[in-house]
């Protein structure tokens, strides 16, 4: 079965390549290296020993895109490439809505042209909107999303609702992470944002291997039980997993969170990360960061009822696994 991977060189893209190549899938990843450097591809390589096909190009080159359709043989497509800067979105929304919204209404096009019929798309929890309280179920109303970037996710969403309702055929997936975190057990691949990170996670290694001095710990007036924010972590592995799953289970139109169900707070993943690193994290607690949220984790009943799938790693080895990633990796790649 030959897959696409759109966006296969990032962070979630890359993890979900190895878990593809090591069931025996065959992969196609197609990557603008936006976000992502080269020698991604070089690991995932080495982790699952398997090889290939790649294309360097942006999903925005209809031509290119045409080409991979006719001279590859691609059963489904997962759809990862986009933009993902919260803030970024906010100060040059064009730039989100043309990348993540122009760019996958030509792979659309592209597929349609093709009859490649089945997708997996990756969505975020930031669809939920600032007004419903967590958890979070996949049949609340979605929207009121609090940036650009939340709102390309949403408009997509509703883009690929109306395709499988014009196309009864359609097969297509929507899976709304929570927050990934972790990186391969190897400490191979990881989370590599270029500057400084915007997510907790990246932040608190960077502070932790000496790169950065301290963690601003946005607000500890939250409506939770040690005032800072609430997520729902997951581990980009399972996370991985969770798109086999849904590949495996394609059927109409879906849509399903990835998360494990439980909230833990900025200090508690502090003090999990100090503990496996043995390295001490200084913060300071300053005020809330504009368009955050008290509390966001996920319903996770629908997808273990209907994708048979459940996250296995818990907090210690989400940062076991991002701590070895960022010691051994003190650059990135
Ligand atoms: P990432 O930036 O590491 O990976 C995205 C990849 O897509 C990069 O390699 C980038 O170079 C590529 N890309 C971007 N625009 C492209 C284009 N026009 N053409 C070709 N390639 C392009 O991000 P990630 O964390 O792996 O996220 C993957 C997807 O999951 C994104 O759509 C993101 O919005 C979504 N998501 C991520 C999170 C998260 O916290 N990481 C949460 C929810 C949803
Ligand atoms: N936080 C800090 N200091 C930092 C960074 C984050 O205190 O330097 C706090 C935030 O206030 C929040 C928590 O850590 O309470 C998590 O923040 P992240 O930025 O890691 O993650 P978010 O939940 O804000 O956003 C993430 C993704 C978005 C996605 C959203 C919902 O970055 O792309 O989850 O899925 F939209």
């Amino acid at each position: 079965m030959g897959i696409l991977v759109t966006g296969g060189a990032g962070y979630i893209g890359s993890h979900t390549c190895v878990e593809l190549l090591n069931q025996g899938y065959e992969v196609i990843v197609l990557d603008n290296f936006y976000n992502s450097k080269p020698e991604s591809l070089n690991r995932i390589k080495q982790i699952s020993g398997k090889s290939f096909k790649f294309y360097e190009g942006d999903i925005l080159d209809r031509e290119l895109l045409k080409k991979i359709f006719a001279d590859e043989k691609v059963d489904s497509v997962i759809h990862f490439a986009g933009l993902k800067a919260v803030g970024e979105s906010v100060r040059i929304p064009l730039k989100y809505y043309h990348n993540n919204i122009t760019g996958t209404l030509i792979l659309l096009e592209c597929m349609l042209e093709a009859n490649v019929k089945n997708l997996v798309f990756s969505s975020s929890a930031t669809v939920y909107g600032y007004k419903n309280p967590a958890p979070y179920f996949e049949e609340m109303e979605i929207g009121n999303c609090t940036n650009p970037y939340g709102q390309t996710k949403f408009m997509i969403e509703q883009i690929l609702k109306d395709l499988c309702n014009a196309n009864p055929d359609f097969n297509m997936t929507i899976l709304r992470y929570f927050n990934p975190i972790g990186a391969h057990v190897s400490g191979l691949i990881g989370e590599d944002p270029s500057g400084i990170p915007n997510n907790l996670m990246p932040f608190i290694t960077q502070v932790a291997v000496g790169k950065l001095k301290k963690l601003n710990i946005y607000g500890n007036d939250y409506d939770t039980p040690d005032g800072t924010g609430l997520r729902d972590y997951i581990h980009v592995v399972d996370l991985g997993r969770g798109h086999l799953c849904a590949l495996k289970n394609l059927s109409g139109y879906k849509v399903y969170n990835l998360g494990t169900g439980k909230g833990t707070s900025v200090l508690e993943l502090v003090s999990a990360l100090e503990k496996v690193s043995g390295k001490n994290i200084p913060y300071e607690l300053v005020t809330r960061r504009e368009g955050d949220i008290a509390s966001c984790y996920a319903n996770v009943d629908k997808a273990r009822k209907e994708l048979g799938f459940e996250a296995e790693f818990d907090i210690e080895r989400m940062c076991e696994d991002s701590w070895r990633w960022q010691s051994e990796n003190p650059n990135g790649m």
